[in-house]
């Protein structure tokens, strides 16, 4: 290791606290760190020289691309003209205006947009909206949220209650009360396999309505869901799931908020999750895609029936008490504006779409019938490989083993970042939207060469044997 390295590394274990990390450890030196250096298209390369496939950009967030010096000058020129100005009592600025225009005529049904900095507290900002529609509606008890198992909404106290992930909740006393969690439409580990996709999705919307009856109606305010499941584990709704969730919604008069903070902006091939599947969502969460992660930045999309009721509520109350020193920061608007430039330009959300059907087909022509595979699956530039010892009943691997974890070490080695996802045996991939044929083709071989050695190894300590 270079002595710069070595001491950088020193330094930032004394100081630094690391989000998803055992911090014990990595604070005494007994696990590695690695210094980011520099990145250009879909490669980063560390402070040793090494460079390394982003086979999940970053958090699944660097859309565009590493490297490109556009976006640098948007925002330097923004920084020259107005680095700053809070948008408070009808505060504005010009990149902004421009912005909010342009996210509303991409989004059908939308009427105004509230800015954060990160998915988090954009969610937090969508319950205290949700909240107070109702209270200004004169439903005070419509205040319930369902979310669903294996979803990530975030990590702030109440996005952090939205996930439905045990780590998440565990040690922090959350779920938060109000916060109720439905079933995962996860078709692969369905209970009843003689169910067919649109049985199983009829099935999720059967316990939803379940679900919504036995809390009462009169105190369900919304649900709250990612259009496909991505930290949970990177699982596309099964065949009919939103139709079927959609009408349940309607029938109690709950709104749907779509957390589009992975798919919106092309990610899986249509500028959102929710036109894809054609969820019809009354807010819309977004952030990551919107400025490819060059600026934080994150957005509330508010639709009309939820706003004309917010008009009201301030009408009767005042203005809202809501709002962030940095909602609407102006540098986050010129690089949102300049990554939905270059978006559109190079045709992005069409590359993520033929892109991805490719990355789709040769990940199934590599992994479908592997022994170590139970599912191989995804949509657009996200896909999830599902470790299993025995595909014929789809077993799980004894945790303590770690495969999934030992597939994304496997994978380092071979230069590709893949994503051990923390709920099971599930490695993610998700490439910026750049990503080119070619590159898939060096993405699944080095996948494939990870997922042979672990299976190797596996094998030889005789901790497994091909079933
Ligand atoms: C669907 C979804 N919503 C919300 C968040 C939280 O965003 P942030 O990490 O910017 O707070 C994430 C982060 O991964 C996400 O995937």
């Amino acid at each position: 290791m270079r002595p710069e390295t070595k001491a950088l590394l020193e330094k930032d274990r004394n100081t630094v606290f690391h989000a998803s990390t055992h911090l014990k450890q990595y604070a005494h030196g007994e696990m590695p760190g690695r210094v980011i250096e520099t990145g250009k298209g879909i490669r980063i390369t560390d402070s040793e020289g090494i460079e390394l496939i982003d086979g999940f950009a970053g958090l699944y967030c660097v859309n565009i691309g590493y490297g490109r010096e556009e976006m640098a000058d948007a925002i330097y020129d923004q920084a020259k003209k107005l680095a700053y100005y809070h948008t408070y009592v009808g505060h504005t600025n010009e990149a902004l205006v421009t912005l909010s225009e342009r996210l509303i005529n991409m989004a059908p049904g939308m009427s105004k947009v509230y800015y954060g900095m990160s998915g988090s507290d954009a969610n937090e900002s969508q319950l205290k909206i949700v909240w107070y529609y109702n209270n200004a509606r004169g439903k005070p008890e419509k205040k319930k949220i369902i979310s669903r198992d294996r979803g990530y909404h975030g990590s702030s106290v109440a996005s952090g209650s939205l996930t439905g992930l045990p780590l998440f909740h565990a040690h922090f006393d959350l779920p938060i009360e109000r916060i109720k969690h439905t079933m995962a439409p996860y078709y692969y580990r369905r209970e009843d396999t003689g169910m067919t996709e649109p049985e199983f999705a009829q099935h999720c919307a059967d316990e939803l309505e379940k679900m919504i009856l036995a809390e009462g109606p009169d105190t369900v305010a919304a649900m709250i869901a990612e259009p496909v499941l991505g930290t949970g584990g990177i699982v596309p709704p099964p065949e009919g799931y939103w139709a079927a969730i959609r009408k349940v919604l309607d029938k109690y008069d709950v709104l749907l908020i779509a957390d589009e903070v992975v798919c919106g902006f092309g990610r899986i091939g249509s500028d959102f999750g929710s036109i894809y599947y054609d969820m019809k969502p009354d807010l819309i969460t977004v952030a990551k895609g919107l400025t490819s992660a060059y600026q934080p930045l994150s957005g509330v999309m508010i639709g009309h029936r939820v706003w004309d009721v917010l008009e009201d509520g301030t009408d009767a109350w005042g203005a809202i008490g809501h709002g962030y020193t940095y909602s609407g920061h102006p540098l986050g608007a010129a690089a949102a504006l300049c990554n939905l430039d270059i978006i559109e330009r190079e045709n992005l959300t069409q590359n993520a779409a033929t892109t991805g059907e490719y990355l789709q087909m040769k990940m199934k022509a590599a992994f479908a019938d592997h022994p170590l595979i139970g599912d191989s699956r995804g949509v657009g530039l996200l896909h999830a490989l599902e470790f299993s010892p025995d595909r014929a009943n789809r077993s799980h691997f004894d945790p303590s083993l770690k495969v999934g974890p030992q597939v994304a070490a496997a994978c380092m080695e071979q230069g590709l970042i893949a994503r051990a996802m923390p709920h099971g045996d599930i490695l993610g991939f998700a490439p910026p939207l750049v990503v080119t044929p070619n590159e898939v083709d060096e993405i699944v071989a080095k996948a494939q060469v990870a997922v042979d050695k672990v299976m190797d190894k596996l094998v030889t300590s005789g901790q497994w044997q091909p079933k």
